[in-house]
């Protein structure tokens, strides 16, 4: 098969099927129900909703609950849950499992200091018996297709990555996410595909390559050069949500600033729904800051921007910005 036709083919992941090969990443505090309907328009072929915790699930906590929530127009959609203790997951699953969602994905990512203190994220990946037990009990209890989201490595003296994505196999988990860098690294130099292309050799069950995925260009490149099944991009799709459509059309394409200014405006209207007002009005000035990089002017449009609490006179701003 060619690259091209492999893909924008189909993709199984245990039993569901995602149309083509380029998937929304999990983000928190971007990756909400608002901005995955954004990426879907542009054609994502599988949104991943930010992480949630086990925990606070299984303890009831409402912001958390609110997190489960998704439309039925984003299948299909998948939800990230991150802890430590198998208990806590266990029933988490179960409560996410509940929602109808299509795809769970256990977090072995993380390296913030909060997450990884408390012993989840990419702690886990020094937590070999904890993460088998993990993996038994969150497999038992899911029907639904059940990955894995990981860091390389704690740092460059091991790869646990490698170790755990063939534990992820045996305990029956359907595909493994590699962000190819360490928790050491944090988001600093480059992502190694090299130990994508590793992963994929040792493995049977698809895996997704992450990292440095920032135009459609990349996604075919990372493709070609590791052999992985899939491609997840975060900072690109945050930057630039019509990297999906460019992804599937197989061609550079930006939006003009007319249809920035579309797009932007639609997006200020989802956030508003999920938000409300004041608080879209704050949540969405990054995304107004990244749709504006390099545009002539920009640097003062964001200073402006970014103090402006009042819609009148910011939508005002951001019609007048992107004529
Ligand atoms: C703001 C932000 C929030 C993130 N939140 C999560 C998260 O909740 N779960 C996760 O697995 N990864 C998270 N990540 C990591 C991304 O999913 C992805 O692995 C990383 O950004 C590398 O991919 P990229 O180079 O395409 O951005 C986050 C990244 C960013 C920039």
């Amino acid at each position: 098969m060619s690259l091209d036709s492999k893909s924008l083919s189909p993709l199984k992941i245990g039993a569901l099927k995602i149309p083509h090969r380029l998937i929304l990443a999990p983000m928190c505090g971007i990756t909400h129900k608002a901005f995955r309907r954004i990426c879907k328009e542009q054609g994502a072929g599988l949104v991943m909703n930010q992480m949630v915790s086990a925990r606070a699930l299984v303890m009831g906590d409402k912001k958390s609950k609110a997190m489960l929530s998704y439309d039925e127009s984003e299948r299909p959609v998948g939800l990230q849950v991150f802890g430590n203790n198998p208990d806590d997951l266990e029933e988490a699953a179960r409560i996410i499992q509940d929602t109808g969602i299509d795809l769970i994905d256990l977090n072995m990512g993380c390296p913030a200091k909060k997450i990884v203190d408390d012993g989840g994220g990419s702690a886990l990946l020094n937590q070999f018996s904890l993460v088998r037990k993990i993996f038994e009990r969150m497999r038992k209890v899911l029907k639904i297709p059940f990955t894995v989201k990981m860091r390389a490595g704690w740092d460059d003296r091991c790869y646990q990555a490698f170790d755990v994505a063939k534990l992820a196999e045996e305990c029956g988990l359907n595909g493994v996410t590699l962000h190819a860098r360490t928790r050491a690294q944090g988001y600093s130099g480059q992502a190694d595909w090299g130990l994508i292309k590793k992963m994929k050799q040792e493995l049977t069950i698809p895996v997704i390559g992450n990292g440095d995925v920032e135009t459609y260009d990349d996604a075919y490149r990372m493709m070609e050069e590791t052999g992985c099944d899939a491609v997840m991009t975060g900072r690109g799709a945050s930057e630039t949500p019509w990297i999906f459509k460019n992804f599937v059309d197989q061609h550079s394409w930006k939006p003009d600033r007319g249809e920035l200014k579309n797009l932007i405006l639609r997006q200020y209207d989802y956030f508003f729904e999920l938000f409300g007002t004041e608080s879209g009005i704050k949540q969405m000035r990054k995304h107004l800051c990244l749709y504006s990089k390099g545009l002539p002017g920009g640097a003062e449009f964001r200073n402006q921007v970014v103090r402006m609490d009042d819609w009148t006179l910011l939508s005002q701003t951001i019609q007048n910005f992107f004529q």
